[in-house]
Parts: C-alpha cells; structure tokens; sequence
C-alpha cells in the first residue's frame, strides 16, 4: 500500500475541469459547442514581445532565483506609471505564474484566509494541500458579489484573535467586477484595525472596461498587501507562464524566506521568457494600444450579452474588466428545480448536454451549490479577426457580434431558448 498525502488526495478535480473536458471531448466528435467555460485571453501576444522571445531563444543560463534585475527594475516603473502602485524593485518577485507566487505565499503564511464569496477557483484548493483553513466571506449580487467592509468586519470582531490574509481579486474571476477607490479605502480601513495581510490579485489590472488601470488596495493599505500581476491575461500570454509579486514594508523580512523557497522548488522562471517579459512591461505605445482595443471589444461584447440575458430576466452582474461576468436562473428556480436540477453543476451539465452551452457552475467558486449562479467567460471568438474588424469599425453592435464572434452570438440565443422553454 503506497502512502500519499492525504491533504493532496483529498484534492477533487473541479467541475470546471470536468465540464472543459467534456468540452473537449464533444467537440473531437464534430459538436458545435458554445463555450462560455474557459476564461484564456482570445488575443493575439504582441509582436515586439514576440520577437524579444526570439532574440533570447539562445539564453540557456539559470537567471537569479527572483528573476532579473531589469525585469524587476521594469516592473517597478510599470506598476507606478500604469497601475498607480509604488512598489521597491529590490522587493518585486518573478516566478512562473503568479499562481505560482500565490501559492508559495499560501505556504509561508501561518493565517486562516479570507475569500469573499465569488472567487478564483484554485484559492481553496491551494490552501486544503497544505491543511490550512479559510473561511468564506458573503457577498450578494447587488453590488455584484463585492465584499463590503461592514462583512469584513463583522468576522473580524467575531474572530479578533486569528492571524488573518485576505485574498483580493480586482477584476474579479468570475464576476467581472472592479472594486472602486471608495470600496477599497472603506476595506483598507478595517484591514488597518485588524492586521490583515491582504493578497492582492492584480492579474487583470489593465483589462478595465472604462479606465486604463483598475485601483489597487495597496494605494489605501501598502503597509501590509502584497500585489500579484503577470504576462498571463493583459499581455495575452497565459503560456509564457510568468508572473510577479511585490512584497510590501512590514512583509519584506520574508525575502530570504521567499529566495530559499524558490529556489528549492522552481529554481528561476526560463531565461528567454524573462527578456520577453522586460519588453512587455516596457509598454510600449502600441502595446498599450492593443490592450485598449481588447479591453474596448470585451466591453462591447459583455455588454452586449448582459443586455440581452437582463431583457428575459437572467440576473447578470455588471461586466467592468477581466474576461467574465456571473449570470443567474434564480428567478426560475421553481421550475428548473420540477425537473429534477438542484444545484448549479446539475444545471450545467444539463445546459451543455441539451442546448450545448458550456456555462462554470457557482458551486466552483465558493458559492451554495443550490444557488444557480454560473460564470459565463465570454472570449469564445478568434481575438486576432475581431482586433482587426474592430480597428477597421470600431463599433460592436448586434451585427459585429453576430458576425466576428458568433459563437458568442449563438450561445446568448441557445440561453434564451432554455428560459423560452421553462415557460
Ligand atoms: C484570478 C486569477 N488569478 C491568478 C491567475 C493565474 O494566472 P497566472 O497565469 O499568472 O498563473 C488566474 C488565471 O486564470 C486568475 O484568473
């Protein structure tokens, strides 16, 4: 009998890996399948940071643990210029993803985690492998699944003597929700009287459907948050696999803690990848440029789709960033549950097995599994067409979204056929 750590085996694949599977596998035989499941930039990587990859391909040197000096150096500058945050280059990390980075924080913290109801799915489970203990915080639909300080807070005085670190994600995977200054200095102020170490995941920072940058809550409380970002989503390179974190004052006697940890696990984030990274966070105008159109075109197609979901009485939260947005059938609860469906991985698979939508159920991202809530990611279109039929129009209307991202079109059309048929 072979021993395996128990912390690990009770890990469970997610419904979302089994619902992309299935994803996969219908599409193998021929299915046309809406996929509102995977939330991977459409985008295509820049050019410049392309052609930087290139010009290193040859770099077959192990880098320094934290990663190099002038990537670290660059992204100090881009986190002042384009994200509003004063970080120390000396204190700025590179690994290979920023889960990676979130996950190494995990382990070295000795807190119980706070995560607000309708977050990323992979917190939880990271936190179970080591046996450690979170706890959910409620949000509620009407200020689209945003935590408020008044909830922050209530735990806090019900559990004054736990070492706390709440995980903060804005632009939120799976709401599409961006926090404003207002709801992060309200949240910074209790996190202030409570010495909660916040870890903020600034993954889709730039992906903000009406300002250049999203606000951070390090600008309110940078004594204690630690900001995560990365290549993965604003540059549209989810495979290069790297990612930073910056580790704020009263949290910087970890570095060598950090340094040992990498480099007794990873080593250093791959050579060539780190001088492509340098040349993205440069941000060059056109850069920059591009992740306006994109962002400007996830804007017109989320709209588009919150529209038509609210006009048949589909709950959806209101799209500002990132790729997703969270929609409801609660209202026609009584009906979905005389067939039989209960809970939100029932509904799904129900979805995708008779109208072939792919929708994530709720129950993946910390939600009751009886509340049918999913998240509906909305970048099942080719992204290199639509940025070149945006950039020639400009405009997305029924029509651009019918004809450049159609499965998006056809998906929207397939869920209100589902609620047509309930009535
Ligand atoms: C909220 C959130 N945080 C972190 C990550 C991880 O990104 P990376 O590719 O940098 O590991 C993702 C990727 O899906 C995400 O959605």
């Amino acid at each position: 009998m072979i021993k395996v750590n128990q912390n690990i085996q009770n890990l469970k694949p997610s419904a979302t890996l089994a619902i992309n599977q299935k994803v996969v596998a219908l599409r193998e035989k021929g299915e046309t399948i809406f996929h509102f499941g995977f939330g991977q930039s459409p985008f295509p990587i820049h050019q410049s940071i392309v052609n930087a990859l290139k010009d290193n391909a040859t770099n077959n040197h192990y880098l320094p643990t934290i990663g190099l000096d002038v990537l670290r150096n660059t992204i100090a500058k881009f986190l002042e210029k384009h994200q509003g945050i004063k970080a120390e280059s000396d204190f700025i990390y590179i690994g290979p993803g920023s889960k990676e980075l979130l996950y190494q924080t995990i382990l070295i913290l000795d807190s119980t985690f706070l995560i607000p109801k309708g977050s990323w799915v992979s917190y939880g489970p990271q936190i179970n492998s080591k046996n450690g203990d979170y706890v959910i915080l409620e949000t509620s639909l009407k200020n689209n699944f945003k935590l408020t300080s008044d909830t922050l807070s209530a735990y806090c005085e019900a559990n004054p003597n736990l070492q706390k670190a709440l995980i903060l994600n804005s632009p939120n995977n799976p709401t599409g929700a961006v926090y404003t200054d207002e709801e992060l200095e309200q949240l910074a102020v209790v996190c202030r009287e409570n010495d909660i170490i916040v870890l903020s995941d600034e993954i889709y920072s730039q992906i903000n459907f009406n300002e250049d940058f999203s606000p951070s809550i390090s600008k309110f409380y940078p004594e204690k948050t630690i900001v995560f970002g990365g290549l993965s989503k604003v540059f549209s390179a989810g495979g290069y696999r790297l990612g930073f974190m910056s580790l704020p004052k009263d949290l910087q006697f970890l570095h060598n803690t950090y340094r040992s940890m990498f480099s007794e696990t990873f080593s250093a984030v791959s050579s060539p990848i780190q001088f492509a990274a340098i040349e993205a966070f440069k941000m060059n105008d056109d850069i920059k440029k591009q992740i306006k159109d994109c962002s400007a075109i996830l804007k017109g197609v989320s709209q588009y789709i919150a529209l038509k979901l609210k006009e048949v009485n589909i709950e959806c939260t209101e799209p500002q960033g990132a790729f997703y947005m969270m929609i409801g059938f609660n209202n026609f609860k009584e009906q979905i549950n005389t067939m039989g469906i209960n809970t939100s991985t029932q509904l799904a698979n129900y979805l995708l097995d008779n109208f072939s939508v792919a929708l994530l159920p709720s129950s993946d991202f910390y939600f009751q599994k009886e509340e049918l809530f999913f998240r509906l990611a909305f970048v099942d279109f080719n992204g290199e067409e639509v940025l070149r039929a945006y950039r020639n129009n400009s405009s997305i209307d029924a029509n651009f979204i019918k004809k450049f991202c159609s499965n998006i079109f056809g998906g929207i059309d397939k869920i209100i056929k589902f609620i047509k048929h309930l009535s």
